[in-house]
């Protein structure tokens, strides 16, 4: 087997996390309609079951911020050749400019968003060695690359994801491992909900957007299931940034 064809090829079993919900959620159904076996992580319970129970995948309910629960759900998971990190949180009500944002908050936005996906990669990767290949794709946010006002912690955290991928790329490239950052915009989810519905914010935020409306979660997921299915197998360490044009103006 060439090099060339050792990376490009289509994932079989995959870990998705904060698929209770949203790009998480999205990523799974795309993932599961392909034929992957999924394995399923997030914290809330009830949708999780319900998730797992449709799509007829694994459900295991973990704190991405807590190493044990991690290290002991990818144990139990076994070898994967595709990790899909898709928890997250924006911050409580208290996000805000650096010198307004509490050392708490800061410290569970970190924790949730840049050190739940270092914990998942740092758990998966030595079976991804040992199996000669995998690719981990991570959902930072294009506030990772422009930061937004008022948004210090949550900007910092997939400023953080960003290199945190580069880094996987760089490091494990020569064992056949490549990491993709996937840069959203604004997407409707759960998670943007409270903005989007209210008309006026809907309108303001369309405004910025050039192809004039927000993101899907489908419109994320089927990049991801583009990526697992062996598609742009040259693509390693980069952002992915879908945003409908927000930051090409
Ligand atoms: N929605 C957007 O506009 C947008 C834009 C850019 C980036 N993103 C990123 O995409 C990812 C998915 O966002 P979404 O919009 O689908 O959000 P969402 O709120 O709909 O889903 C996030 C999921 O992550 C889970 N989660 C949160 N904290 C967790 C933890 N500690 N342990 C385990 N699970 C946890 C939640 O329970 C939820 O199911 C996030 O990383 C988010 O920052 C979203």
């Amino acid at each position: 087997m060439t090099a060339e064809s050792a990376q490009r090829w289509t994932a079989t079993r995959a870990i998705v996390t904060g698929a209770a919900s949203g790009i998480g959620a999205a990523t799974a159904r795309r993932l599961g309609a392909a034929g992957v076996a999924l394995a399923l992580l997030d914290r809330e319970p009830d949708a999780l079951a319900a998730i797992a129970s449709e799509l007829g995948a694994a459900a295991y309910e973990v704190d991405v911020t807590s190493p044990i629960a991690v290290d002991d759900a990818v144990a139990r998971v076994g070898p994967i050749d595709l990790l899909v990190n898709a928890a997250g949180i924006t911050g409580s009500h208290a996000a805000g400019t650096c010198h307004e944002t509490p050392d708490l908050e800061w410290e569970r936005v970190i924790a949730v968003n840049l050190t739940g996906t270092f914990l998942l990669c740092h758990a998966v990767l030595p079976a991804m060695i040992a199996a000669g290949g995998g690719l981990i794709v991570n959902l930072a946010s294009i506030a990772g690359i422009v930061a937004f006002p008022g948004r210090c912690a949550y900007s910092a955290s997939k400023g953080g994801v960003l290199m945190l991928t580069r880094s996987i790329a760089v490091d494990y490239g020569g064992s056949g491992i490549r990491a993709v950052a996937i840069c959203p915009g604004m997407i409707h989810t759960p998670m943007t909900d409270w903005r989007l519905s209210d008309p006026a914010m809907h309108e303001e935020i369309v405004a910025r957007i050039p192809q004039g409306r927000v993101g899907q979660p489908d419109d994320i997921a089927e990049t991801i299931a583009l990526l697992g299915s062996g598609a742009m197998a040259y693509m390693n360490g980069a952002p992915l940034i879908l945003d409908g044009g927000w930051t090409a103006i």
